[in-house]
């Protein structure tokens, strides 16, 4: 979703509908307005198209200079202009862009405290919420800041108050939010791209931090609620295309927008409202008759289909068949003409997964593309699309393509498990559940940065790096180790756990550092072993770990935490740490991070 918030010198409907026209690309299911006018809250709202709202303004404008502004990516109740941005009561507008994970218990208390709702959506919980608190007697500044305590899930949110026509609030927590600077005005929109038609003086605020605008000032606070001075900078012209925000490098940009875009992700595939897995329209498999599954891809896609792997097998007993694209046809696999291929590709014009495609085509296979690029040969030529929604990654190196296709195939091993009368409804509810904390706990995953940058020092004086891992940490432990190698040049190697001691643990001495990917879940102290005996032979470890983990790192050069999660999602979650260490230990050591040498995007020869 795209938000906007615009305190102007005149009439601001139509700035509005111009700025959400930029943010288009974010969700187009529906939009619309919400201004003051006499001091009292007016919306207007459309399914569909902007040009629905558009023409409905041109018909009759809607007065006030202070507005919000909202298009829509549906991830709560269907696009219909009642679920349509901004909710509202009489005393405040919002508007939101993620989720709102614990929404059904708010929305229970609030309702029996009286409150009606219009919609299906979990936005309309913020605003009853914080037009409770100004019923109660809180400024606008303190309803917000309350209703923010009680929000748990990676949103962003703006809104704006009856009776103050000078005040527009905004929150940033796991999805984006940059503040726009004019002359007696100001703005407040998803991305320089949304403020792009007003100025080019852009203050991106931090992860936590809200802000208060008003025409003539700009007041930020982090999530202490200590006041947080935050720079503007100029957004480049560039930015008009795609924007950079206030990263160094795409790649950056790119690792930080996960929780955004893996959220946008799992609303195509997850009915959010009611917890269930719901399949893309058009996108409906029914994985009950099948025998076997096939998987190709090739680099980090290739990584995701051996993490598809465990799920498949574990959660719907499905035999899955995993192989690098280009490696497929020499193996000649005994295919069956009626059973399901899954390609997975960002670009969709990979070459070597075209051609595996083509070759599961002609054996009469039906074909299932995990995809980025809706417009790609590769969705072109597939049955059944599931459409990663990550936007366009501009990093040669994937990161945030690798997370939503994790994210797909996690939701569809889900189905198949249902399908295949393996997983209750019961066992559905609590792994859906996992998917919808993740992008909150993806947000949080990224405060490592910091901590991870400082042991890029270290890594960036070494000549060969481990990484380890057991279960669906395995494929995450070779995804470290190529992001390494391609954005930093450094040799790096992924093994099993386990599968150490029977060669690769030849290679440490005290200069290589090893990287070891431990979720605290039942596989833990068997991989605890394993870094014991990395220990023993002087090896630098770096733990990667969550929950109880950290009590058994021994004598860890490292231990970087992230938050307990389901399992289940922990790939996800442990793809973030890897990302930010090859990317800074790439920055330390001042390779073309966005641009490695020898390296394509996009590698359309066999
Ligand atoms: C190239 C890129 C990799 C990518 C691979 C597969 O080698 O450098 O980052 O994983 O192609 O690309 P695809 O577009 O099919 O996912």
């Amino acid at each position: 979703c795209g938000i906007v918030g615009i305190l102007g010198k005149g009439p601001v409907a139509a700035q509005l509908v111009d700025s959400l026209k930029r943010l288009e690309y974010r969700g187009y299911d529906s939009a619309g307005v919400a201004t003051l006018d006499g001091g009292r809250i007016l919306r207007r709202r459309a399914e569909g198209k902007l040009r629905n709202l558009e023409a409905s303004l041109e018909k009759t404008p809607l007065g006030g200079a202070i507005g919000i502004g909202h298009t829509r990516w549906a991830t709560h109740g269907a696009p219909t202009e009642a679920n349509a941005h901004p909710h509202a009561t009489e005393r405040v507008a919002v508007v939101h862009n993620g989720i709102i994970e614990n929404f059904r218990e708010l929305r229970a208390e609030l309702e029996a405290a009286g409150a009606v709702f219009q919609s299906q959506t979990d936005t309309e919980v913020v605003a009853h919420l914080v037009s409770k608190a100004l019923e109660a007697g809180a400024s606008p500044r303190a309803a917000v800041s309350q209703a923010l305590g009680r929000l748990k899930g990676a949103f962003a949110l703006a809104f704006i108050f009856a009776g103050e026509d000078d005040l527009i609030i905004g929150a940033r927590r796991g999805s984006p939010l940059a503040i726009g600077h004019g002359e007696g005005e100001n703005f407040l929109g998803s991305d320089a791209i949304a403020l792009a038609p007003f100025t080019d003086a852009v203050t991106y605020l931090e992860d936590g931090d809200w802000v208060a605008l008003t025409r003539e000032g700009v007041e930020i606070f982090d999530e202490t609620g200590a006041p947080a001075p935050r720079a503007a900078v100029r957004a480049a012209a560039a930015a008009i295309v795609v924007d950079k925000g206030n990263h160094r490098h795409f790649m950056a940009k790119e690792i930080a927008e996960q929780p955004e875009v893996v959220g946008h992700t799992l609303a195509c595939f997850i009915d959010m409202a009611a917890g269930r897995i719901r399949l893309p329209d058009g996108a409906d498999v029914d994985f009950s008759k099948l025998d076997r599954l096939a998987i190709s891809a090739c680099g980090t896609a290739y990584y995701a289909g051996l993490v598809a792997r465990y799920w498949f097998e574990k959660f719907a007993r499905l035999p899955v068949d995993i192989d690098i694209a280009s490696e497929f046809r020499y193996r000649e696999p005994p295919l069956s003409s009626g059973g399901l291929a899954l390609v997975i590709s960002q670009s969709g014009e990979t070459a070597d997964t075209l051609a595996t495609l083509r070759h599961c085509r002609a054996q009469g296979m039906r074909i299932g593309a995990v995809v980025n690029v809706p417009t790609s040969t590769i969705a072109r030529e597939a049955d059944v699309v599931f459409p990663t929604v990550a936007g366009v990654e501009v990093g040669v190196a994937s990161t945030k393509a690798f997370t939503c296709q994790l994210s797909v195939l996690a939701a569809l091993a889900v189905k198949a498990g249902r399908d295949r009368g393996v997983l209750s409804e019961d066992d559905e509810a609590k792994l859906v559940s996992a998917l919808v904390e993740l992008p909150r706990l993806m947000a949080e995953a990224l405060r490592l940065e910091p901590e991870i940058e400082r042991l890029a020092t270290t890594f960036a004086k070494a000549q060969d790096v481990l990484y380890l891992g057991r279960g669906t940490s395995f494929p995450i432990a070779l995804e470290g180790a190529l992001k390494l190698k391609e954005i930093s040049y450094i040799h790096a190697e992924g093994y099993a756990a386990g599968e150490l001691k029977h060669g690769p643990i030849a290679l440490v001495d005290e200069n290589v550092p090893v990287v070891v990917l431990a979720p605290y879940d039942p596989l833990f102290e068997k991989t605890a072993s394993n870094m014991q005996e990395v220990a023993a032979r002087g090896g630098k470890i770096v733990l990667v770990t969550d929950g109880e983990g950290p009590e058994h790192a021994g004598s860890a050069f490292a231990v970087l935490t992230l938050p307990k999660a389901y399992a289940f999602v922990s790939p996800m979650l442990y793809a973030i740490p890897v990302q930010l260490l090859a990317y800074h230990t790439a920055v330390f050591m001042g390779t073309d991070v966005d641009q490695p040498r020898n390296l394509a995007k996009s590698v359309t020869v066999e």
